[in-house]
């Protein structure tokens, strides 16, 4: 048995993880600084950093006291994120290392996405299709393997967790947007308004986000009294209805025996009901508390690496460019 303890701090959420064999976990702890950034509609990198630095160490402490069992090794996240905010992290889990003196494994945040849903018991299974959808990232992702990965597709521009943060503002709703989008949307009629679907008819593996906002900016532009529940419900069924276009005609092409959904928009009602729905595989979703950054999922893809065989040295960098393929 092997004990990974965790460290996640590419944005606004500092997580601590103790985690058993990458599939049990002992502590998982994520303070969230949303408070912090919604009176500015966004992160603000310096905030970030300044509060993972003021409080990583009592975080730390009282995670492994809680855990109250030896560490095998430290599992980091290095990228990609806001590098101020990396920087705390990488930091902490070198220093904690050296001290300790135990082997340091870097672990990309979009691996750790994927690794999410293998956190309630049930080992990785692999092949899987992945599809990421977070603040940063859309992606759709052949996992032939433990970290064996082919990049199939990802957005030309926004996000889709981007697009529902952005449209969230043009409708004066609170940030983060996916969740006050979803509230919204709960008393709007998704049919009020078609919004377009990019790459609706092409048989490319790619999504395109921004035309979708600007959309929804004319929409309101030109009907200054639509009704904003409409809105937030016809955006949010363009957002998730192209998802589930590509993720079904990626797992027509690949074949993957199941697919794993992973990342804050994850935690979107819509999509997993229309996932549960209308998807043939199995469909491998974390829950709602494991969409969203969290330290469990870098120990998850941690733990894996490691065993593979994986390790970093004390010269390790954040890179908040990192690529996964
Ligand atoms: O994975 P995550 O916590 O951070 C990144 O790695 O980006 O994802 C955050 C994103 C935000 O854009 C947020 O608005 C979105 O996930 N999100 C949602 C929901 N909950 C969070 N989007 C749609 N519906 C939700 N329920
Ligand atoms: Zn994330």
């Amino acid at each position: 048995m092997k004990t990974v303890f965790a460290i996640e701090t590419s944005c606004d959420e500092t997580g601590l993880a103790v985690v058993e064999d990458g599939t049990r976990m002992l502590v998982n702890d994520v303070a969230s600084q949303i408070p912090l950034h919604a009176e500015f509609g966004g992160v603000v990198p310096e905030i970030a950093s300044r509060q993972h630095t003021e409080i990583i160490s009592q975080m730390a402490d009282r995670a492994l006291q809680q855990a109250g069992t030896a560490i095998d090794a430290v599992a980091v996240t290095h990228g990609p994120g806001l590098m101020g905010s990396l920087l705390v992290g990488v930091n902490f889990a070198k220093a904690f290392a050296y001290a300790k003196d135990l082997p340091i494994v870097p672990v990309n945040h979009i691996e750790g996405h994927i690794f999410s849903p293998f956190l309630c018991g049930a080992p990785p299974e692999f092949p899987a299709l992945a599809l990421i959808v977070s603040g940063g990232h859309t992606m759709l992702i052949m996992c032939r393997a433990p970290h064996d990965y082919e990049l199939l597709g990802t957005t030309r521009d926004d996000a889709v967790g981007e697009s529902f943060d952005k449209v969230a503002r043009l409708l004066d709703l609170p940030y983060p947007g996916g969740p006050s989008i979803q509230r919204a949307a709960e008393k709007g009629d998704p049919q009020a308004f078609r919004f377009p679907r990019a790459f609706e008819k092409s048989d490319k593996l790619e999504f395109s986000y921004s035309g979708l906002k600007t959309a929804v900016l004319y929409a309101l532009r030109d009907k200054p009294d639509a009704v904003h529940a409409d809105v937030a419900a016809s955006f949010q069924a363009a957002a998730i209805d192209i998802l589930i276009i590509k993720t079904k005609l990626a797992l027509a092409r690949t074949r993957a025996p199941r697919l794993i959904v992973a990342g804050g928009v994850a935690a979107n009602t819509l999509l997993r009901q229309r996932l549960n729905a209308e998807i043939e595989v199995p469909a491998l979703i974390p829950p709602i508390g494991l969409c969203t950054d969290n330290a469990a999922m870098i120990a998850a893809a941690g733990y894996s690496r490691f065993h593979h065989g994986f390790r970093g040295d004390l010269r390790l960098t954040p890179n908040p460019g990192l690529v996964l393929v």
